[in-house]
């Protein structure tokens, strides 16, 4: 089955046809071929298309309405059509209809190619657009980053100072923490908003690859380097640059990207014109950037220049109180995405997340809640939905068990210990045996057993036989 990225001609002249797909075939792409409408259908319902190039006398309707009706054409396939002068008629209503372009024929396989790469970088170029709409306007706002416990209070008093300003911001926090969130805020509600946010992640790209991402590269510059690259620097002017996990960088491209920070100019690779840019930086790193300069692996000097303010985002276990904040925002996100009727949390399953440590922070959180979303049948999130955390609340109350349990210095018989958890975790779950039993990581029967055998008689239970 084809994959999105090739294209599909569907054509009954077979000369031409045969023509224009060994003529795309020799630019690298891939081409399926066609000759009826019958199999154009056939291939659509099981294959997505990055093009469909179809003749339009061939297809019912005029040709688009005809196409529009597969599935397989979404909003990203670009529809070129071509057209006998006879049928030139349609081409408007074509084109009102939302196909990319339409040729003439007979055409020339040149002027072809070229109308569909230049088809396609409209389309890619939309699709940016709509995305960086997105970004600006939904994604990073800090309207998004939920939290009111007093450290987040204090991050927030801290960004409202700074955001405005043009300081090099360096944000540090465990992965998970909303470091991205944060610098995409910090760049959206700057006086930069209007020009652009460049991400660049340091730790995917490696020297020269890196170098040339963040500063260009000229023709030739090395092998491979068939085309000018503006480089993120470039692109960022009097936007703002994200350069994420900083503390990957190479020592050789630290020492570059310090020179430009310092003269706010530099060149491209392999080119000897000096560009000048005004780009705010906004850094990221979930590595302790201090240890890495003791350890001879990052540049002191470059630090001081990236961490003017520096923004530290806590973990999520140090302020537990946000947790069932941000799991009611998350539940109210997943269950409109998942059209599920979920809208509230339950106090327990609030308590049950709260528990955990959380060693993701806010993003292992957000992907806990949809997938508890995914499994939930009613309009509140309960404990039971969370069941598949089971295990991760357990290693993270492994790691904080001398901060639950004190054994006082004449020691405490297990027996006791036992009767004492049973009960505690019945209160915490209002006296409903299968969600204490679920805390407990035991079986209804055994939880059954044993508040028999501790001779328990709660209200609730005598109401229910
Ligand atoms: N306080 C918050 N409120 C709402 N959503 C948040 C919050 N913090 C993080 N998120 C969400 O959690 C996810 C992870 O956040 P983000 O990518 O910004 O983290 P990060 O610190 O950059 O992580 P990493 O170090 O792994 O790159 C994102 O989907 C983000 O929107
Ligand atoms: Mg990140």
């Amino acid at each position: 089955m084809s994959q999105a990225g090739c294209i599909l001609i569907v054509d009954y002249k077979s000369r031409v046809r045969r023509e224009t797909a060994a003529a795309l075939r020799d630019l690298d792409y891939q081409v399926d071929e066609v000759d009826s409408a019958d199999e154009a259908r056939d291939i659509l319902k099981k294959s997505s298309y990055q093009v469909v190039l179809a003749e339009t006398g061939l297809l019912p309707g005029g040709g688009f309405e005809f196409l529009l009706g597969q599935d397989a054409i979404t909003s990203s396939t670009v529809v070129i059509l071509m057209a006998t002068s006879s049928s030139m008629d349609d081409v408007a209503a074509v084109m009102r209809a939302g196909a990319a372009d339409f040729i003439q024929r007979p055409y020339g396989t040149d002027e072809l190619c070229l109308r569909l790469e230049k088809a396609l970088k409209v389309r890619f170029y939309e699709h940016e657009l709509t995305y960086l709409r997105h970004e600006r306007d939904v994604i990073y706002r800090f309207e998004n980053f939920i939290g009111e416990s007093p450290v987040i209070k204090k991050v927030f008093t801290l960004l409202n100072k700074v955001a405005s300003s043009n300081a090099s911001i360096l944000i540090s926090g465990e992965t998970g923490t909303g470091k991205e969130l944060v610098a995409g805020a910090i760049h959206y509600s700057s006086p930069r908003a209007a020009k652009s946010f460049i991400k660049v992640n340091c730790a995917a790209l490696h020297d020269n690859l890196l170098e040339s991402e963040l500063f260009g590269h000229e023709k030739g510059a090395y092998t491979g380097a068939s085309r000018q690259r503006i480089g993120r620097f470039e692109q960022a002017d009097r936007g703002s640059l994200f350069l994420d996990e900083i503390g990957d960088m190479s020592l050789g491209t630290q020492a570059k990207l310090l020179r430009v920070l310092q003269e706010k100019e530099f060149e491209r690779l392999g080119g000897d014109k000096t560009i000048k840019v005004d780009a705010r930086i906004i850094s990221a790193s979930n590595k302790d950037l201090g240890k890495l300069i003791r350890e001879g692996q990052f540049r002191e000097d470059l630090y001081y220049r990236i961490n003017v303010i520096n923004v530290h985002l806590p973990p999520l276990r140090e302020r537990r109180e946000d947790i069932p904040l941000l799991a009611e925002y998350f539940i109210r996100k997943f269950a409109a995405d998942l059209k599920k009727n979920v809208t509230k949390l339950h106090p327990d399953a609030a308590r049950f997340l709260q528990r955990h440590h959380w060693p993701g922070n806010v993003r292992e959180l957000q992907n806990c809640i949809e997938r508890a979303i995914l499994m939930s049948e009613k309009d509140e999130l309960v404990v039971e939905d969370l069941i598949f955390m089971r295990g991760l609340v357990e290693d993270g109350e492994a790691l904080e068990s001398d901060q639950i349990f004190r054994i006082p210095p004449q020691g405490i018989k297990l027996e006791e210990m036992e009767n004492a958890l049973i009960i505690e975790t019945l209160k915490a779950c209002n006296w409903v045996q299968k969600d204490a039993a679920l805390m407990l990581g035991i079986s209804k029967r055994v939880m059954n057993y044993k508040v028999k055998q501790l001779g328990l008689a709660h209200p609730r239970w005598l109401k229910n036989r």
